[in-house]
């Protein structure tokens, strides 16, 4: 029989034993206190596009406060990282669309707009890391990472262009090579490569579980791609229905010679981003992507949510999901943040 005659404090202390979570919560001092993880200007790579000739704003129509930047307009950048304390910048190219072809070839060529750009940021700002994309997709006539062959985006063939297109980046400057298109055996064969050029210092962080995902839309968008693919990517990158198959990625392209690993999309793929990080101990990053960028922007400019606070928000489930850093469009914006 209930005993009525205890009251709802009794009952409250002989079920917590006086233990109250809230307690620790009274005040922001209190909170911050215990905080368990804390994002830091530290945590961000900050991803920028860049794009050919010079003069007006060309604005990213899907990404809210995202431009396509001209070189300068990089080198601009980086002093804006610099002064912001924002360790790296990630650097990814419009190409005019008569530069691209089958084969991507300009993604080859050492005076590219990415090489141009990485040049001159280096030359301007040597204290903020570079990051570039390995892939030819913003360089390919149809749209995909390799190239094709029929239907076929061919694997090997593919490795020995960006094996050609991590060295070309290295060797003007770019500090970190990012692998993005999924090839099997890429990250052993680009390391292979950079050694060989006399670029050791090169690092590498391999996009190793990323998935064939809706989220890179208004990316395609910024580089130009999107309009032009053929099909989907399904073939090389990852089926969203799978988590050991990241665990075997991540470990493959650790033994191949990744310094880092990388998750993406990030948001819907937070499991993925806490077993890796658990399993393996190694730096171990998250991608905020386009579209998740764009639906907390979209979401903000019709005042259905808070964007700032959705930004922390979500930057802080990186971390306590145990990601060591997150790219992210957001940077410069939490930079000052943090900052103020
Ligand atoms: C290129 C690449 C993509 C992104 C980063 N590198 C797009 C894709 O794979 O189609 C997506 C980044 C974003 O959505 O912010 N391989």
């Amino acid at each position: 029989m209930t005993n009525f005659s205890v009251s709802t404090t009794e009952r409250i202390d002989a079920v917590t034993g006086g233990t109250r979570l809230r307690r620790l919560r009274q005040a922001d001092w209190s909170r911050r206190l215990v905080r368990e993880t804390q994002l830091s200007t530290a945590d961000l790579i900050w991803p920028i596009f860049v794009r050919e000739g010079s003069g007006e704003k060309q604005p990213v129509a899907s990404m809210p406060g995202v431009d396509r930047l001209t070189v300068e307009g990089c080198v601009e950048a980086a002093k804006r990282a610099r002064d912001l304390a924002i360790p790296v910048i990630a650097l990814f190219p419009y190409t005019d669309p008569g530069l691209r072809d089958e084969t991507g070839s300009e993604a080859l060529n050492p005076d590219n707009l990415v090489c141009r750009a990485t040049r001159a940021m280096k030359a301007a700002v040597p204290e903020v890391g570079i990051l570039c994309d390995v892939a030819l997709d913003p360089y390919t006539s149809h749209g995909h990472d390799g190239v094709m062959r029929g239907e076929r985006i061919l694997n090997d063939e593919s490795v020995e262009l960006l094996c050609r297109q991590a060295v070309v980046q290295a060797e003007a400057g770019c500090d970190i090579i990012g692998p993005s298109d999924m090839m099997d055996g890429r990250v052993a064969c680009i390391r292979h490569a950079l050694d060989a050029a006399g670029c050791r210092d090169a690092m590498i962080m391999a996009y190793s579980a990323k998935y064939a995902s809706a989220f890179y839309g208004p990316f395609r968008d910024a580089v130009g791609s999107g309009g032009m693919l053929k099909g989907d990517k399904r073939t090389y990158q990852m089926d969203y229905g799978n988590t050991d198959e990241a665990l075997r990625e991540a470990a493959q392209d650790l033994a191949e010679g990744a310094d880092m690993i990388m998750v993406k999309p990030g948001l819907p793929y937070l499991d993925i981003l806490a077993r890796l990080a658990a399993e393996f101990g190694v730096p171990t990053f998250a991608y905020q992507t386009s579209g998740e960028y764009s639906m907390i922007m979209a979401a903000a400019e019709n005042g259905w949510m808070d964007g700032e606070k959705a930004m922390v928000e979500t930057l802080s489930a990186y971390k306590r999901a145990g990601a060591s850093g997150i790219l992210t469009y957001f940077s410069p914006m939490v930079a000052e943040m943090l900052r103020g």
